[in-house]
């Protein structure tokens, strides 16, 4: 088991280039399984969630080869339908795209063992329904399988009573090789739909309307290889932004478009932190007092949830009571508060709301991350805390940042890491 050694209680200065977005690499790689071609992809994240979703890949015997730095060539001209194994697919939460990728490419997908982090039920309901739209029905003899009967889905109109973005990633894996047209409404606009939508219309699929809550997509007979570049993680970006603050220094983050911090960049600026927007990057300064505020996680462009947990580790050093709302996820979300409690941070829940009382000073514990964000937060309050922390479970960590640890020390932290 790996574990970060944090010696706490110095500002961070500096800049960090940010990763390509964790969650756009996810679903374009497993949407290469449904391209009958190479595609060459840039600025993909090294982090664990990747590397899964290559195995994934490779399970259908696609070739998939790292070619350069954060340059991956992915080759799914000839694969097969299998059913990828239950110990790979129960490791992220991206193998419910294997379901669209298999349906667009062999008219069925078996449906996976999910995983991914613990953040509640996270039911595919919508991603079934989805699929339903488009003609697939449950295969006979077979619980685990769908199909599209005729081979193919037809267009349909796959109106979400919810906004979710796997749901909407699905449909367009699902609908783009589909025959004629379909409307997906109420669909999820966050950066990386958009990326996705992006790749596959260099794959030749017909989709228009994006980043608004209206996709149509006209089916096309198959996609073929491209080059793309995905975009900035504004959330690593988010991370890094918050632990500055947090950590009262200066930190500057590029690589990222700065609309899409919008909603974090004005929480920051209401807290008193001196916020710089850039056109691809920002830069936050804590030096200065930090004041309570109120903070609902909402669908992008709203507060992203997964800055939720970053973001309570500001609102603890910030002077007065903050509360966050979390709107995305159910109270499992709070997981992460048993590890800042434990260095001093004092909040309490309720239904869906917590409470944070600011003005604390972070001590440094042994905690354990339990999933992604949460170690995230983890790790910014041990950047906070003077004296070392000890931080268990970073695999959860680095299942989304890559090189979290030479950032860091590029930021001037001073991190170790032991396996024991
Ligand atoms: N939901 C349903 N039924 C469905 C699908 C979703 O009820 O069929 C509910 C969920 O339970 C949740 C809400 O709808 O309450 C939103 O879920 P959504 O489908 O939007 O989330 P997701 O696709 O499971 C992605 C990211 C998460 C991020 C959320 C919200 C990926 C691989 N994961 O999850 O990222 O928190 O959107 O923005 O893109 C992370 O990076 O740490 C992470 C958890």
């Amino acid at each position: 088991m790996r574990r970060y050694h944090i010696s706490g209680g110095k500002p961070l200065y500096g800049t960090v280039e940010v990763q390509g977005s964790k969650n756009s690499a996810v679903a374009v790689i497993m949407a290469c399984i449904a391209v009958k071609g190479r595609v060459l992809l840039r600025r993909v994240p090294y982090i664990s969630d990747v590397s899964d979703c290559l195995s994934a890949v490779r399970c259908h015997g696609g070739v998939a080869e790292w070619c350069g730095d954060g340059m991956l060539s992915v080759d799914c001209t000839d694969v097969r339908f299998v059913e990828v194994p239950r110990e790979l697919t129960g490791k992220l939460r991206a193998s419910a795209y294997l379901m669209g990728a298999q349906l667009s490419r062999f008219g069925i997908c078996h449906i996976p063992r999910l995983g991914g982090c613990a953040l509640g039920a996270r039911p595919i309901d919508l991603h079934l329904y989805a699929f339903s739209e488009l003609g697939a029905r449950a295969c006979a003899q077979d619980g685990h399988s769908i199909c599209f009967p005729s081979g193919r889905g037809r267009g349909g109109h796959i109106g979400f009573p919810k906004i979710t973005v796997g749901g909407t990633v699905n449909a367009l894996l699902a609908s783009v090789c589909a025959d004629g047209e379909t409307i997906i409404s109420n669909c999820a606009r966050e950066p990386h739909v958009c990326d996705l939508v992006r790749f596959l219309s260099r794959c030749g699929a017909d989709i228009s309307g994006i980043g608004t809550s209206e996709l149509r997509v006209r089916g096309v007979r198959e996609l073929h290889g491209c080059e793309f570049t995905l975009s900035g993680d504004m959330i690593e970006a988010g991370t890094y932004l918050i632990a500055g603050a947090a950590t009262r220094g200066i930190v500057g983050v590029y690589g990222v478009e700065s609309d899409q911090l919008s909603s974090l960049l004005g929480v920051l600026g209401e807290m008193g932190a001196e916020v710089t927007v850039a056109y691809s990057g920002a830069a936050v300064n804590g030096k200065g007092g930090l004041r309570a505020c109120r903070v609902k996680t909402e669908e992008y462009p709203g507060f992203p949830t997964d800055l939720h947990p970053p973001l309570a580790v500001l609102m603890g050093i910030a002077e007065g009571e903050s509360v966050i709302r979390e709107g995305i996820f159910s109270s499992s979300r709070f997981r992460y508060l048993e590890g800042l409690r434990a260095m001093g941070l004092s909040a309490s829940v309720s239904g869906e709301e917590v409470r944070i009382c600011g003005g604390a000073t972070l001590r440094p514990a042994d905690v354990t991350a339990t999933d992604l964000r949460g170690g995230a937060a983890l790790t910014a309050a041990a950047l906070c805390a003077s004296g070392e922390s000890v931080i268990s479970g970073v695999e959860y960590i680095e299942r989304g940042y890559s090189f979290p640890l030479q950032k860091l020390r590029a930021l001037g932290a001073d991190v170790t890491v032991s396996d024991v």
